[in-house]
C-alpha cells in the first residue's frame, strides 16, 4: 500500500483516490506521522502531498526526518518536493506569487518516474517557492522556463520530487507519472478491489462484534444502506435496522428502501412512522436553523426510544455509515479527525453507551457504491443524489404544512422521473424541487388559479462545497414543467434556478 502524508493540500484525497484507482490501497496520514506509525502499515511507498505553507516559514509542517531512511521510495509533490529539497541539504527560494496554472514541462529523462512521457508535457503548477539547489546525490529530470529543478530524483535512494501536480486532470500525463511511481518504482501490490474489500470488511465486522447485537439507523441514503448490508452479511439477524420515517422523505423512499431490505433477508427491520410527531413539532416554525434543530432532536428522541423500548440492553454496537472523507480532515493541520457523520447521531453514542461500528470508514463515496454493486444493491438505490438529513423540510421555504409537503413530494417525484426518462439524472450531481411559499396567479382551462411556485434546482459539483447550475436542455425543461403543472395539484408555475454556489447555497434553507 501507499501512504500519503498530508501537508494540508486540498488534493491529498485526490492523490489517494488516484492510487486506489490503480488497484493499490492508499491511506492518508498526518504530515508528522512517525516512522513507527508509517512502518505499521508496511507501505510500498510514501507520497508527500502539496500544501499551502512555505517550507521557509518558521513552524511550517515537515515530515519526520527519519522517513528518508525507511528504505521505501518517496515522491514529493509541490510542497512535498520542496520539503525534500529543503530537508536533505538543497535550497528553496521564496516565490513571488502562488497561483495555479498551466506550464510546459521539459522532460530531460524519459525513463523511471517519467517513463512514457513526451519531451514536452502540459502540467499544472501551483506557483510559489522553488528548489534552486539540489541536495547531494540528486539530479534534475525536468525543468520549465522559470524553474530549473521542476523535477528531481535520487535514483539510488528512490527519492523523487515534482513541482507540478500529477493528481489533477489538467496535468495531461499525471496518471502515468503516478503509475510509474506506484507500480514500477514502489512495486506496490494491486490488491485493492471492491470484492476483496467487501469480504475483508465482513470478516472484520464478524471479529469485532463477536456474539453481540448491533443496531443501525437507515436513512434512505447510500452509505447507511451499504453499511447495513455488509453488517447483515457478517452477523445476519443480530443486526437491528431502524428506519425513522420523518414524513420528510422523498416519495416512495420508505417503501423502496424498506422493500429492498426485507427482500434481502433483513428480519429485524423496524420502520417507525413518526411523521405526525415531526409535523406537529414543526408547526408554525419557519426559521431554517430552528427547523434543523427540531428535526435533529426529534430524530434522536424517536431513535433512542425505539432502541430502548424494543431492544432493551441487547444491543452493544451502534453502526454508522461514516466514510473516509468524513474522518480525514483536509485542513492545514492534516490531523486525523474522527467525527460522527450525521448531525442526527451527534449525541447518540455517548448517551446510550454503545460501541461504535463504522464498517465503511475507509472508503470513498464511489468505492461505497462499487462495494454496494458487488453486494447486489440495485443501481437505482446506489446512484441516488445526495439528500440532506432534514429532508424536504429545508426545501419548503418557511412553514411546513401537510399540504405543502404533499405538493413538493409530488412535484419532486415528477421532476426525478422526467430526468431519469431523459437519461439526464446521472449527469447531475444533485437535483430536486423546492416549494416557494408564495401563491401566484395562473389560468387553467377557463378558471383562474392561485397556487404555489415550484423551483427546480440541478447542480454540477464535486463535493457540494461549490456548485454550478446544470445546463439542462431547454426541451427537457419544457417537458418537466409541463409534467409538473399537468400532474401536481397546487402548483401553477415552475422556475429553473440558475444560481451558482457561492453565492447561493444548493438547498433553499
Ligand atoms: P448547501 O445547501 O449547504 O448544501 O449548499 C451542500 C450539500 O449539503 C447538503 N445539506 C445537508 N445535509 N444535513 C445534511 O445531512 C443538512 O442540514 C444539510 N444541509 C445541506 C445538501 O443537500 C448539499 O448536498
Amino acid at each position: 500500500m501507499i501512504i500519503v502524508l498530508n501537508f494540508g493540500s486540498q488534493f491529498a484525497h485526490l492523490i489517494a483516490r488516484r492510487v486506489r484507482d490503480m488497484g493499490v490501497r492508499a491511506e492518508i496520514l498526518p504530515h508528522d506521522a512517525t516512522p513507527a506509525d508509517i512502518r505499521a502499515f508496511n507501505p510500498a511507498g510514501i507520497i508527500l502531498s502539496g500544501g499551502p505553507s512555505s517550507v521557509l516559514e518558521k513552524g511550517s509542517p515537515k515530515p519526520h526526518a527519519d522517513i528518508f531512511t525507511l528504505g521505501v521510495p518517496i515522491l514529493g509533490i509541490c510542497y512535498g518536493h520542496q520539503a525534500i529539497a529543503h530537508m536533505l541539504g538543497g535550497k528553496v527560494t521564496l516565490g513571488k506569487h502562488r497561483e495555479f496554472g498551466k506550464e510546459t514541462l521539459l522532460v530531460s529523462k524519459r525513463s523511471g518516474l517519467f517513463k512514457g512521457l513526451t519531451p514536452k508535457e502540459i502540467v499544472w503548477f501551483s506557483h510559489g517557492d522553488q528548489a534552486t539547489k539540489l541536495p547531494k546525490g540528486f539530479s534534475a529530470i525536468a525543468s520549465t522556463d522559470s524553474c530549473t529543478y521542476a523535477a528531481f530524483e535520487n535514483e539510488k535512494q528512490r527519492i523523487y520530487g515534482i513541482q507540478f501536480h500529477p493528481e489533477v486532470t489538467h496535468t495531461r500525463h499525471g496518471k502515468t507519472v503516478l503509475k510509474n511511481f506506484v507500480t514500477d518504482i514502489c512495486k506496490a501490490k494491486k490488491d485493492w478491489n471492491m470484492k476483496t474489500v467487501a469480504s475483508d470488511i465482513i470478516e472484520r465486522v464478524k471479529e469485532e462484534v463477536g456474539k453481540e447485537e448491533v443496531v443501525v439507523g437507515i436513512s434512505g441514503g447510500v452509505d447507511s444502506l451499504v453499511a447495513a448490508t455488509l453488517i447483515h452479511k457478517a452477523i445476519g439477524n443480530r443486526l437491528h435496522a431502524v428506519f425513522v420515517d420523518t414524513g420528510l422523505l422523498r416519495k416512495g423512499e420508505v417503501e423502496q428502501v424498506g422493500g429492498f431490505l426485507r427482500k434481502n433477508g433483513f428480519k429485524k427491520l423496524r420502520i417507525v412512522d413518526a411523521s405526525k410527531l415531526f409535523l406537529t413539532r414543526l408547526k408554525g416554525v419557519s426559521d431554517p436553523e430552528q427547523k434543523r434543530k427540531i428535526i435533529g432532536h426529534t430524530f434522536i428522541e424517536v431513535f433512542e426510544t425505539t432502541i430502548k423500548k424494543e431492544l432493551g440492553k441487547k444491543v452493544a454496537y451502534l453502526a454508522q455509515g461514516t466514510i473516509y472523507p468524513d474522518r480525514i480532515e483536509s485542513a492545514a493541520t492534516g490531523k486525523n479527525a474522527s467525527k460522527i457523520k450525521s448531525h442526527h447521531n451527534l449525541t447518540l453514542p455517548e448517551k446510550l453507551g454503545f460501541g461504535i461500528l463504522e464498517p465503511i470508514k475507509d472508503l470513498y463515496k464511489d468505492e461505497v457504491r462499487r462495494v454496494g454493486a458487488t453486494l447486489g444493491l440495485p443501481h437505482e438505490l446506489l446512484w441516488r443524489h445526495p439528500f440532506p438529513g432534514p429532508g424536504l423540510a429545508i426545501r419548503i421555504v418557511g412553514e411546513i404544512t401537510a399540504e405543502r409537503l404533499h405538493i413538493l413530494r409530488e412535484a419532486d417525484a415528477v421532476y426525478m422521473e422526467e430526468l431519469k426518462k431523459a437519461g439526464e439524472y446521472e449527469k447531475i450531481w444533485q437535483a430536486f424541487a423546492a416549494l416557494l411559499p408564495v401563491k401566484v396567479v395562473g389560468v387553467m382551462g377557463d378558471a383562474r388559479t392561485y397556487e404555489y411556485v415550484i423551483a427546480l434546482r440541478a447542480v454540477d459539483s464535486v463535493d457540494g462545497m461549490s456548485a454550478d447550475w446544470h445546463k439542462m436542455p431547454h426541451e427537457l425543461l419544457e417537458k418537466i414543467s409541463g409534467a409538473i403543472i399537468g400532474k401536481v395539484r397546487g402548483a401553477n408555475r415552475v422556475l429553473y434556478d440558475v444560481t451558482q454556489k457561492p453565492p447561493a447555497t444548493i438547498e433553499y434553507e
